[in-house]
């Protein structure tokens, strides 16, 4: 009994003796560490008399308990001591400049989208979207352009090994090559009337200069009982002058798209030289924009729509070329690097 009171003070003293943290430390390896002093009598309490056990047991946790938290009193000291030395020779220099941040900005593709999304929803088009992973179903049967049509090949598509079953047949998967595959899907959900813009990304298997294998399109569908080319003009005439900002001078010329009848393509006056002729236009004076059309009927009835009631026009465009066009940027691979200083320059604030 009389050992484990001595311990205790001994302990207590050895505390009270220590200096800093580190030989505060020591005296809780000497004592209460894994071979220390009080650790091994209660290591030692199952070789003595029962009729001792209990009471040498009671005061030794009593005295591991004083001596811990003692240790732990003298720590808490230690730190706040340490603590008040810190504050007393540290300086705060308030005259400092703070450390400059930049904040990003949102990259021009993604601001380009939200604008047209803000145009078009004036006019009245809500946003719809589609899958990426698409089937040929989607992507080009649907849209009349059936397997052995040769518009396919023009589309260098990335197919996946997987197939799907659809309308009881298996459907290849791709990576779509075109937003078009959102009318189909447009239609199947929503019926007509219906007025959509689909923004997204698409897939070709295309890389040069002017080609990335990854792009932007943004796809539009309107359909209603009397809708005629002359409605579509007029929102591709007023889509495109707000978007660039001054009353562009749109030029329609026939062309060819298998989902639409009649096709065309649409070409804008020449932003860089308004018409005179220049490197950009190769000096026509034009620029091409988009593709649109009328919607083809075999579009429609895939759409699950009545072409009997329900007519409407499409259009399709490159929101990559667009924002390079209206921005002036020249090299296409700038909008993947994303650089500080482009998204900078270019960039919308957030
Ligand atoms: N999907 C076409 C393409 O990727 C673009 C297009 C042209 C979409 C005419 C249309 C359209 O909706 O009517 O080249």
């Amino acid at each position: 009994m009389q050992n484990i009171e001595q311990l205790k003070s001994a302990a207590l003293q050895a505390v009270e003796n220590s200096t800093d943290i580190k030989s505060l430390d020591e005296v809780r390896v000497q004592f209460l560490g894994k071979n220390g002093e009080i650790t091994s009598i209660l290591k030692t309490l199952g070789k003595l008399a029962p009729e001792d056990r209990k009471t040498v047991a009671q005061s030794t946790n009593e005295a591991k308990n004083e001596v811990t938290d003692a240790i732990e009193a003298k720590k808490q000291a230690f730190e706040l001591a340490q603590l008040e030395e810190k504050l007393a020779t540290e300086k705060l220099d308030l005259t400092l400049p703070e450390t400059p941040y930049k904040l990003g900005k949102r990259h021009p593709i993604s601001a380009c989208i939200e604008e047209l999304e803000t145009i078009f929803a004036r006019l009245g088009f809500s946003v719809a979207a589609a899958n990426e992973i698409e089937n040929e179903h989607f992507n080009f049967t649907a849209l009349n352009i059936p397997a052995e049509h040769p518009a396919r090949q023009d589309h260098d598509t990335f197919y996946f090994n997987d197939f799907e079953e659809f309308n009881g047949e298996q459907q290849r998967k791709l990576l779509r090559t075109q937003t078009s595959n959102t009318q189909i899907h447009a239609m199947q959900a929503k019926g007509a009337p219906l007025r959509i813009i689909a923004p997204g990304r698409v897939y070709r298997c295309d890389s040069d200069l002017t080609h990335t294998p990854q792009f932007h399109q943004i796809e539009g569908l309107a359909l209603d009982k009397d809708l005629t080319f002359s409605h579509l003009k007029g929102v591709l005439q007023v889509f495109l002058s707000q978007f660039f900002e001054r009353d562009v001078k749109l030029r329609f010329r026939p062309s060819y798209f298998p989902f639409t009848e009649p096709g065309t393509e649409v070409d804008i006056e020449c932003v860089f030289c308004e018409g005179k002729g220049c490197r950009v236009c190769k000096q026509t004076g034009f620029i091409e924009v988009l593709g649109a059309g009328m919607v083809h009927e075999n579009v429609l009835k895939a759409g699950g729509i009545n072409p009997e009631e329900y007519q409407g026009f499409a259009f399709g465009l490159g929101v990559e070329r667009l924002t390079m066009l209206k921005y002036g940027i020249n090299d296409l691979r700038m909008f993947f690097d994303s650089q500080n200083e482009f998204m900078q320059h270019f960039g919308k604030n957030l």
